[in-house]
């Protein structure tokens, strides 16, 4: 059946992993020149694999290498033996470029059919995809997932708010796949044309590709009468569907480790670090053909926890951050998370902010940009600033804002905006 989880044993699972990993490294070995470079360098060599273990002798891959090998050098297979191209834009520069074989998307579509079950969604149910098509990888992953599931698929992308209120109303789908941020642009939306959004057809939203809060969870989930879950995935391990919230458990997200296996390093000294602790996500595709990634660094914080829907799969933590999103206020470290789950405990102010960072003399400022749920009052903007001093333990300037002021986003949101 589509989108069905393997009944392995978690040795199972293992011995898998380590005849897909020598594969892949066997691979990366012989067909990318990047990756017998590194190696090589390394002094480590594909057939010295013997255990699951023996990848953390093997060198990191990082986005500068990608770009370095920009557009197409990455690529384990000719050009002409890539169905599909996507890329990243990044901040800077040239955009990362990913590809896949056919074989690449079937497995894709199938990773992506598990999450999509895993949240609950089944053959037959109307998906509303609101994740943006193109190159980036949102909205034709959940494209082809939910059609490999059997669901019918409407096939929006981000953008026009107010036909996404009416594709919704007429439509009736039970299943939304949007960014979270851009969700609560469409209950805005709902609410504005006088639509309760819990009267909706919505009972699912499958929410991704920036990091979200447990607080934001309860929000959305009250606003709008569904079950929030999340999923995770970046383009270069393969796009939307590397891991997935299961909805029955909605205890963080279970990991494809068929097809992605993961690492915690410890992000300055780059040793690993045991399941259950903090640290940086590494992961090496085990069936990619047209670009296999070794020990991908992918920036996230999280950690590794035992499975529970689905026993022999570890679960990643809910992402907090990514060590670029890290902001240093007079020495201490804070993510935009920290900030929204604090902002969502304030009755009155909505998870609409921007992180404002200033230097107006040698020293940072943070100033936390917020808005309102209605007539500006600067009391709320007092109340967050203390509970900000009192759990994170630094001083900010909180700027209540008139609702709809700070500009809204159709795809990831922009949380920190650095003026320094
Ligand atoms: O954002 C893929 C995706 C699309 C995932 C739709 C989920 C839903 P990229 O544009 O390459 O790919 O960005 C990848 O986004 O390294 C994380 O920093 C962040 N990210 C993605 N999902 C989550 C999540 C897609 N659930 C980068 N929580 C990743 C937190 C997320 N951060």
């Amino acid at each position: 059946m589509p989108g069905e989880v393997p009944p392995w044993s978690r040795s199972e699972l293992e011995s898998r992993q380590l005849e897909r990993l020598a594969d892949t490294l066997a691979r990366a070995y012989a067909h990318v020149p990047h990756y017998r470079h590194a190696f090589d360098e390394a002094g480590v060599h594909p057939d010295q694999l013997e255990s699951l273990a023996d990848l953390a002798r093997f060198p990191f891959t990082t986005k500068a290498d990608l770009r370095a090998n920009y557009p197409f050098g990455m690529f384990a297979v000719p050009r002409t033996d890539v169905s599909r191209v996507h890329a990243s834009s990044g901040t800077t520069g040239k955009p990362t470029v990913v590809g896949y074989t056919a074989a690449d998307l079937d497995t894709w579509a199938e990773v992506m059919a598990r999450s999509i079950r895993a949240a609950g969604g089944r053959r037959g149910d109307m998906v509303h995809v609101a994740y943006g098509y193109g190159l980036f990888t949102g909205g034709l992953g959940a494209h082809y997932g939910a059609e490999r599931l059997g669901c019918t698929v409407v096939p929006v992308s981000g953008g026009m708010t107010e036909r996404q209120v009416q594709l919704i109303v007429d439509f009736a789908p039970r299943v939304i796949m949007v960014t979270p941020s851009y969700f609560l642009a469409i209950l805005d939306e709902m609410e504005a044309q006088g639509i309760d959004p819990r009267s909706t057809s919505l009972e699912i939203g499958i929410f991704g590709a920036e990091p979200w809060t447990d607080e934001m969870r309860r929000t959305v989930e009250t606003r709008a009468g569904i079950r929030a879950v999340d999923i995770y995935g970046l383009s270069e391990v393969m796009g939307p569907g590397v891991s997935q919230e299961s909805a029955e458990t909605q205890d963080g997200l279970h990991i494809w480790e068929d097809h992605f296996l993961p690492e915690i390093i410890d992000p300055v000294t780059r040793e690993v670090v045991e399941d259950g602790q903090e640290g940086e996500l590494v992961f090496t595709s085990l069936t990619k053909q047209a670009m296999p990634v070794i020990r991908y660094r992918t920036r996230d914080l999280t950690r590794l926890l035992p499975g529970t829907a689905y026993p022999a799969f570890r679960r990643m933590q809910k992402v907090t951050g990514r060590t670029d999103d890290m902001m240093i206020v007079r020495g201490v470290n804070v993510f935009p998370t920290q900030i929204e789950e604090l902002i969502l405990t304030v009755e009155g102010l909505t998870p609409h902010y921007l992180c404002v960072l200033t230097r107006p003399g040698n020293l940072d400022e943070l100033t936390v940009q917020v808005e309102s749920a209605g007539p500006v009052d600067p009391a709320l903007g007092d109340r967050l600033r203390e509970r900000i001093k009192h759990r994170i333990g630094i001083t900010v300037a909180v700027d209540v804002v008139a609702p709809h002021a700070l500009e809204r986003s159709l795809g990831k949101a922009k949380r920190i905006s650095d003026r320094r």
